[in-house]
């Protein structure tokens, strides 16, 4: 039988588009992002998100736990640095008084789908602590046999307390944070962890009961080379990971200081950061897993592959989710939550986030409301960043009630004008869809700021586009 040859695809000329784009863009975890949030805006906005919420309406949480025992150089999460349990133990009796003060303001306690405790390392908590959390939390909220309770695990914290605390909390998800393993960019980054101590604790996590596990690890690191970063997913393949996070590292000294720390003649550049992405890609799809949006990876099996294959996959603050809730609470200092009407962001200094709960005051510091115009781009964006592809009628579907369809041709045009004008073979608009093509996949979030009003008219510094 005659073979019939595919035609190899286009080259997209990456030197060529990054030159022609803003070095920056912002990774799209919301829209509008972060930077728009106006201060002053949030505690209207809580109390309308409040008012919003049906009594049958499930919600999703949100908790931030702002400290580690140790500093990474490269890190970019809101934390601090403490070798003592006495801050923890401060914050944490705020934590409780803030769910007690949203707990007076709500009208029954909503069903809790889904769970996601990040930081920082919420692993320091200790195993009491964690079951006091779970208890003041199902006084709030509505545990359910399917919530999915998720937290983030900086293995060096592993101890038996630990996992004591983990089913204290009914945790059913696990992120291990990996980065990377070989010693010497352990070394230029300051977080030293060996493969062993690392698959100890997923091991034993799985014992425990905890069989969902997701692996973070980065590209572009200071001394990473193409071939360091497969030794490194080699081994996350070995741990067995359901999930892996690949997320491109993000240098952003002028804001995180200790970031200066890092050596910058060691950083990959641009080109081969992108020769280590698209690496990484091949190799995880090759080692049996599906490529999930921009930057995540999940088995067949998992319900992210389910969820993205099936067009229900979602972004939100934490990356890649199945999570459908129209309502997340975000709690602990500089927690973003969202509703249907915008997003709400709590004060971001720890002391002023205390302050603001001993007052008995909700610490609800900023926000941004959204137009109908900011939920149609935010709907735009997403589904770019997840499928890749906007299909035009299923918008009209998606918003009918809310606008006039007449007003939906202005983002079609929009789409069919970025189509037309991009010379890089970054998107093409057919059959009413605007696509994106798997060659170009590494630029989506330059083809998506083309839907971010904000974005054409600011100068926001964001981290790099690749
Ligand atoms: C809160 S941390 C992980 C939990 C835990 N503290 C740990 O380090 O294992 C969440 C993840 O954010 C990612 N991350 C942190 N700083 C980053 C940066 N500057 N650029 C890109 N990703 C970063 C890392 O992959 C990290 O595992
Ligand atoms: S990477 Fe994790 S352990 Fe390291 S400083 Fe950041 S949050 Fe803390």
């Amino acid at each position: 039988m005659n073979q019939i040859s595919m035609p190899p695809p286009p080259i997209i000329d990456f030197k060529s588009v990054l030159a022609a784009h803003r070095a920056s863009v912002p990774r799209y975890t919301s829209y509008p992002t972060a930077p728009q949030f106006q201060a002053g805006a949030g505690p209207a906005l809580m109390d309308q998100m409040l008012r919003d919420l049906s009594a049958d309406e499930p919600v999703s949480v949100y908790i931030h736990i702002p400290f580690c025992d140790r500093l990474c150089w490269f890190c970019g999460c809101h934390t601090r640095h403490t070798l003592k349990y006495a801050p923890i133990r401060k914050y944490l009796a705020s934590l409780h008084q803030e769910i007690r003060l949203l707990s007076d303001r709500l009208p029954c306690p909503p069903r809790l789908k889904s769970l996601h405790l990040g930081g920082g390392s919420p692993s320091l908590l200790k195993q009491q602590d964690m079951a006091d959390l779970r208890a003041a939390l199902a006084d709030t909220f509505q545990f359910e046999p399917d919530t999915e309770i998720s937290i983030e695990i900086d293995p060096s914290d592993a101890n038996t307390e630990l996992y004591d605390g983990l089913l204290a909390l009914g945790v059913t998800r696990a992120s291990i944070g990996v980065q990377d393993f070989h010693p010497e960019v352990q070394k230029a980054i300051n977080r030293p962890q060996s493969f062993e101590q690392t698959q100890q604790v997923v091991q034993r996590l799985r014992k425990i009961g905890i069989q969902s596990i997701n692996v973070d690890a980065l590209y572009g690191l200071p001394l990473q080379s193409t071939d360091r970063l497969r030794d490194t997913l080699a081994q996350c393949v070995a741990l067995q990971a359901d999930r892996m996070a690949l997320f491109g590292y993000a240098h952003i000294p002028w804001f995180k200081k200790h970031q200066r720390l890092i050596n910058e003649a060691d950083l990959p550049d641009t080109m081969m950061r992108f020769e280590q992405a698209d690496m990484a890609a091949h190799f995880l799809q090759n080692a049996g897993y599906q490529a999930i949006g921009i930057d995540h990876f999940a088995k067949p099996h998992d319900a992210l592959s389910i969820a993205a294959q099936n067009g229900k996959l979602h972004r939100n603050f934490q990356g890649y989710t199945t999570d459908n809730c129209k309502t997340l609470f975000g709690l602990g200092a500089s927690s973003i939550g969202r509703f249907d009407g915008g997003y709400v962001q709590n004060q971001v200094a720890t002391g002023q986030y205390q302050e603001c709960v001993a007052n008995d005051q909700l610490p609800t510091a900023k926000g941004v409301k959204l137009s109908i115009d900011d939920k149609i781009r935010a709907h735009l964006i997403e589904r770019l960043m997840c499928d890749f592809r906007i299909c035009f009628a299923t918008l009209e579907q998606h918003f009918s009630g809310q606008i006039d369809s007449k007003n939906l041709q202005i983002y079609r045009r929009e789409a069919i004008q970025m189509a037309a004008q991009d010379q890089f073979g970054l998107c093409r608009f057919s059959q009413d869809a605007l696509i994106i093509p798997p060659e170009a996949r590494a630029f989506t979030r330059i083809v998506a700021s083309g839907f971010d009003a904000y974005y054409q008219r600011e100068t926001a510094q964001y981290s790099k586009a690749v």
